[in-house]
């Protein structure tokens, strides 16, 4: 695939906002768990309301901020919130029939290199975040799905995340879903020595 080809199917992708919900079918969108309906609605950066971005922040840092200080990269919130504000940031949210936010997948439409320098397509999986009392119940794959339908229908022939070594929980979920480290993770493209120096692993999962 040439780079520009690349850039643009990402371009393409990014272009049609939250339109792409559409594509999603209704019952993968709205459903119920243990007699508790959870729907899950698209955002993009531009129309994501102030209030819900900090409920959305406030999650991740409840779940995350511990395993951030321990890792190598440490706790930066200031960075992280840059990060998480992104110009091609989207986001499912998933919430409650009370309104209650549960949980989110913040993705991009992005492009990455391979070892041979050569550009692709990727479906990036920036954050998936959920709270303690929903896990485990199978919102996490379904948000994950919807990014996979969405890589199948926009030609993007990989999803790619990166995750902490020490995150195992996470680690294992990925693993579940047919992640495995990618050709540019550290543990893959250095050798032993050097990639020990590296605390967490970028996944990918190739799709038809
Ligand atoms: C990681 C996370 C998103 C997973 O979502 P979830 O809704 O709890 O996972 P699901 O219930 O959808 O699990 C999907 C599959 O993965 C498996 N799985 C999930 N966690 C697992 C674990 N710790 N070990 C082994 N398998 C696991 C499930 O058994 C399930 O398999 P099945 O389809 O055969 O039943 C969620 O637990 C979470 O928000 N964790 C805290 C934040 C975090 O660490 N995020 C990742 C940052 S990189």
């Amino acid at each position: 695939m040439s780079e520009i080809n690349a850039k643009e199917i990402s371009k393409q992708a990014n272009d049609l906002g939250t339109k792409i919900i559409e594509e999603i079918d209704k019952d993968n969108l709205h459903f119920t768990i243990n007699n508790v309906n959870y729907n899950i609605e698209l955002y993009t950066i531009d129309n994501l309301p102030t209030t819900l971005f900090d409920k959305l922040f406030q999650i991740l840092k409840t779940n995350m901020k511990k395993q951030y200080q321990a890792a190598n990269i440490g706790w930066n919130q200031k960075k992280k919130i840059k990060e998480m504000k992104e110009k091609d940031a989207h986001y499912l949210v998933v919430t409650t029939d009370n309104k209650e936010i549960v949980g989110f997948l913040y993705f991009q439409f992005s492009t990455e290199m391979d070892m041979k320098d050569v550009e692709y397509p990727v479906f990036y999986i920036m954050e998936i975040q959920l709270v303690k009392k929903v896990r485990n119940l199978g919102i996490g794959k379904k948000l994950m799905d919807i990014g996979e339908q969405w890589s199948k229908l926009h030609k993007f022939q990989r999803l790619m995340l990166t995750v902490f070594l020490k995150n195992k929980d996470a680690y294992r979920f990925y693993e579940k879903l047919g992640f495995v480290p990618d050709e540019i993770s550290p543990s893959q493209c250095l050798d032993p020595e050097e990639a020990k120096e590296y605390d967490y692993e970028i996944m990918s999962k190739m799709v038809e």
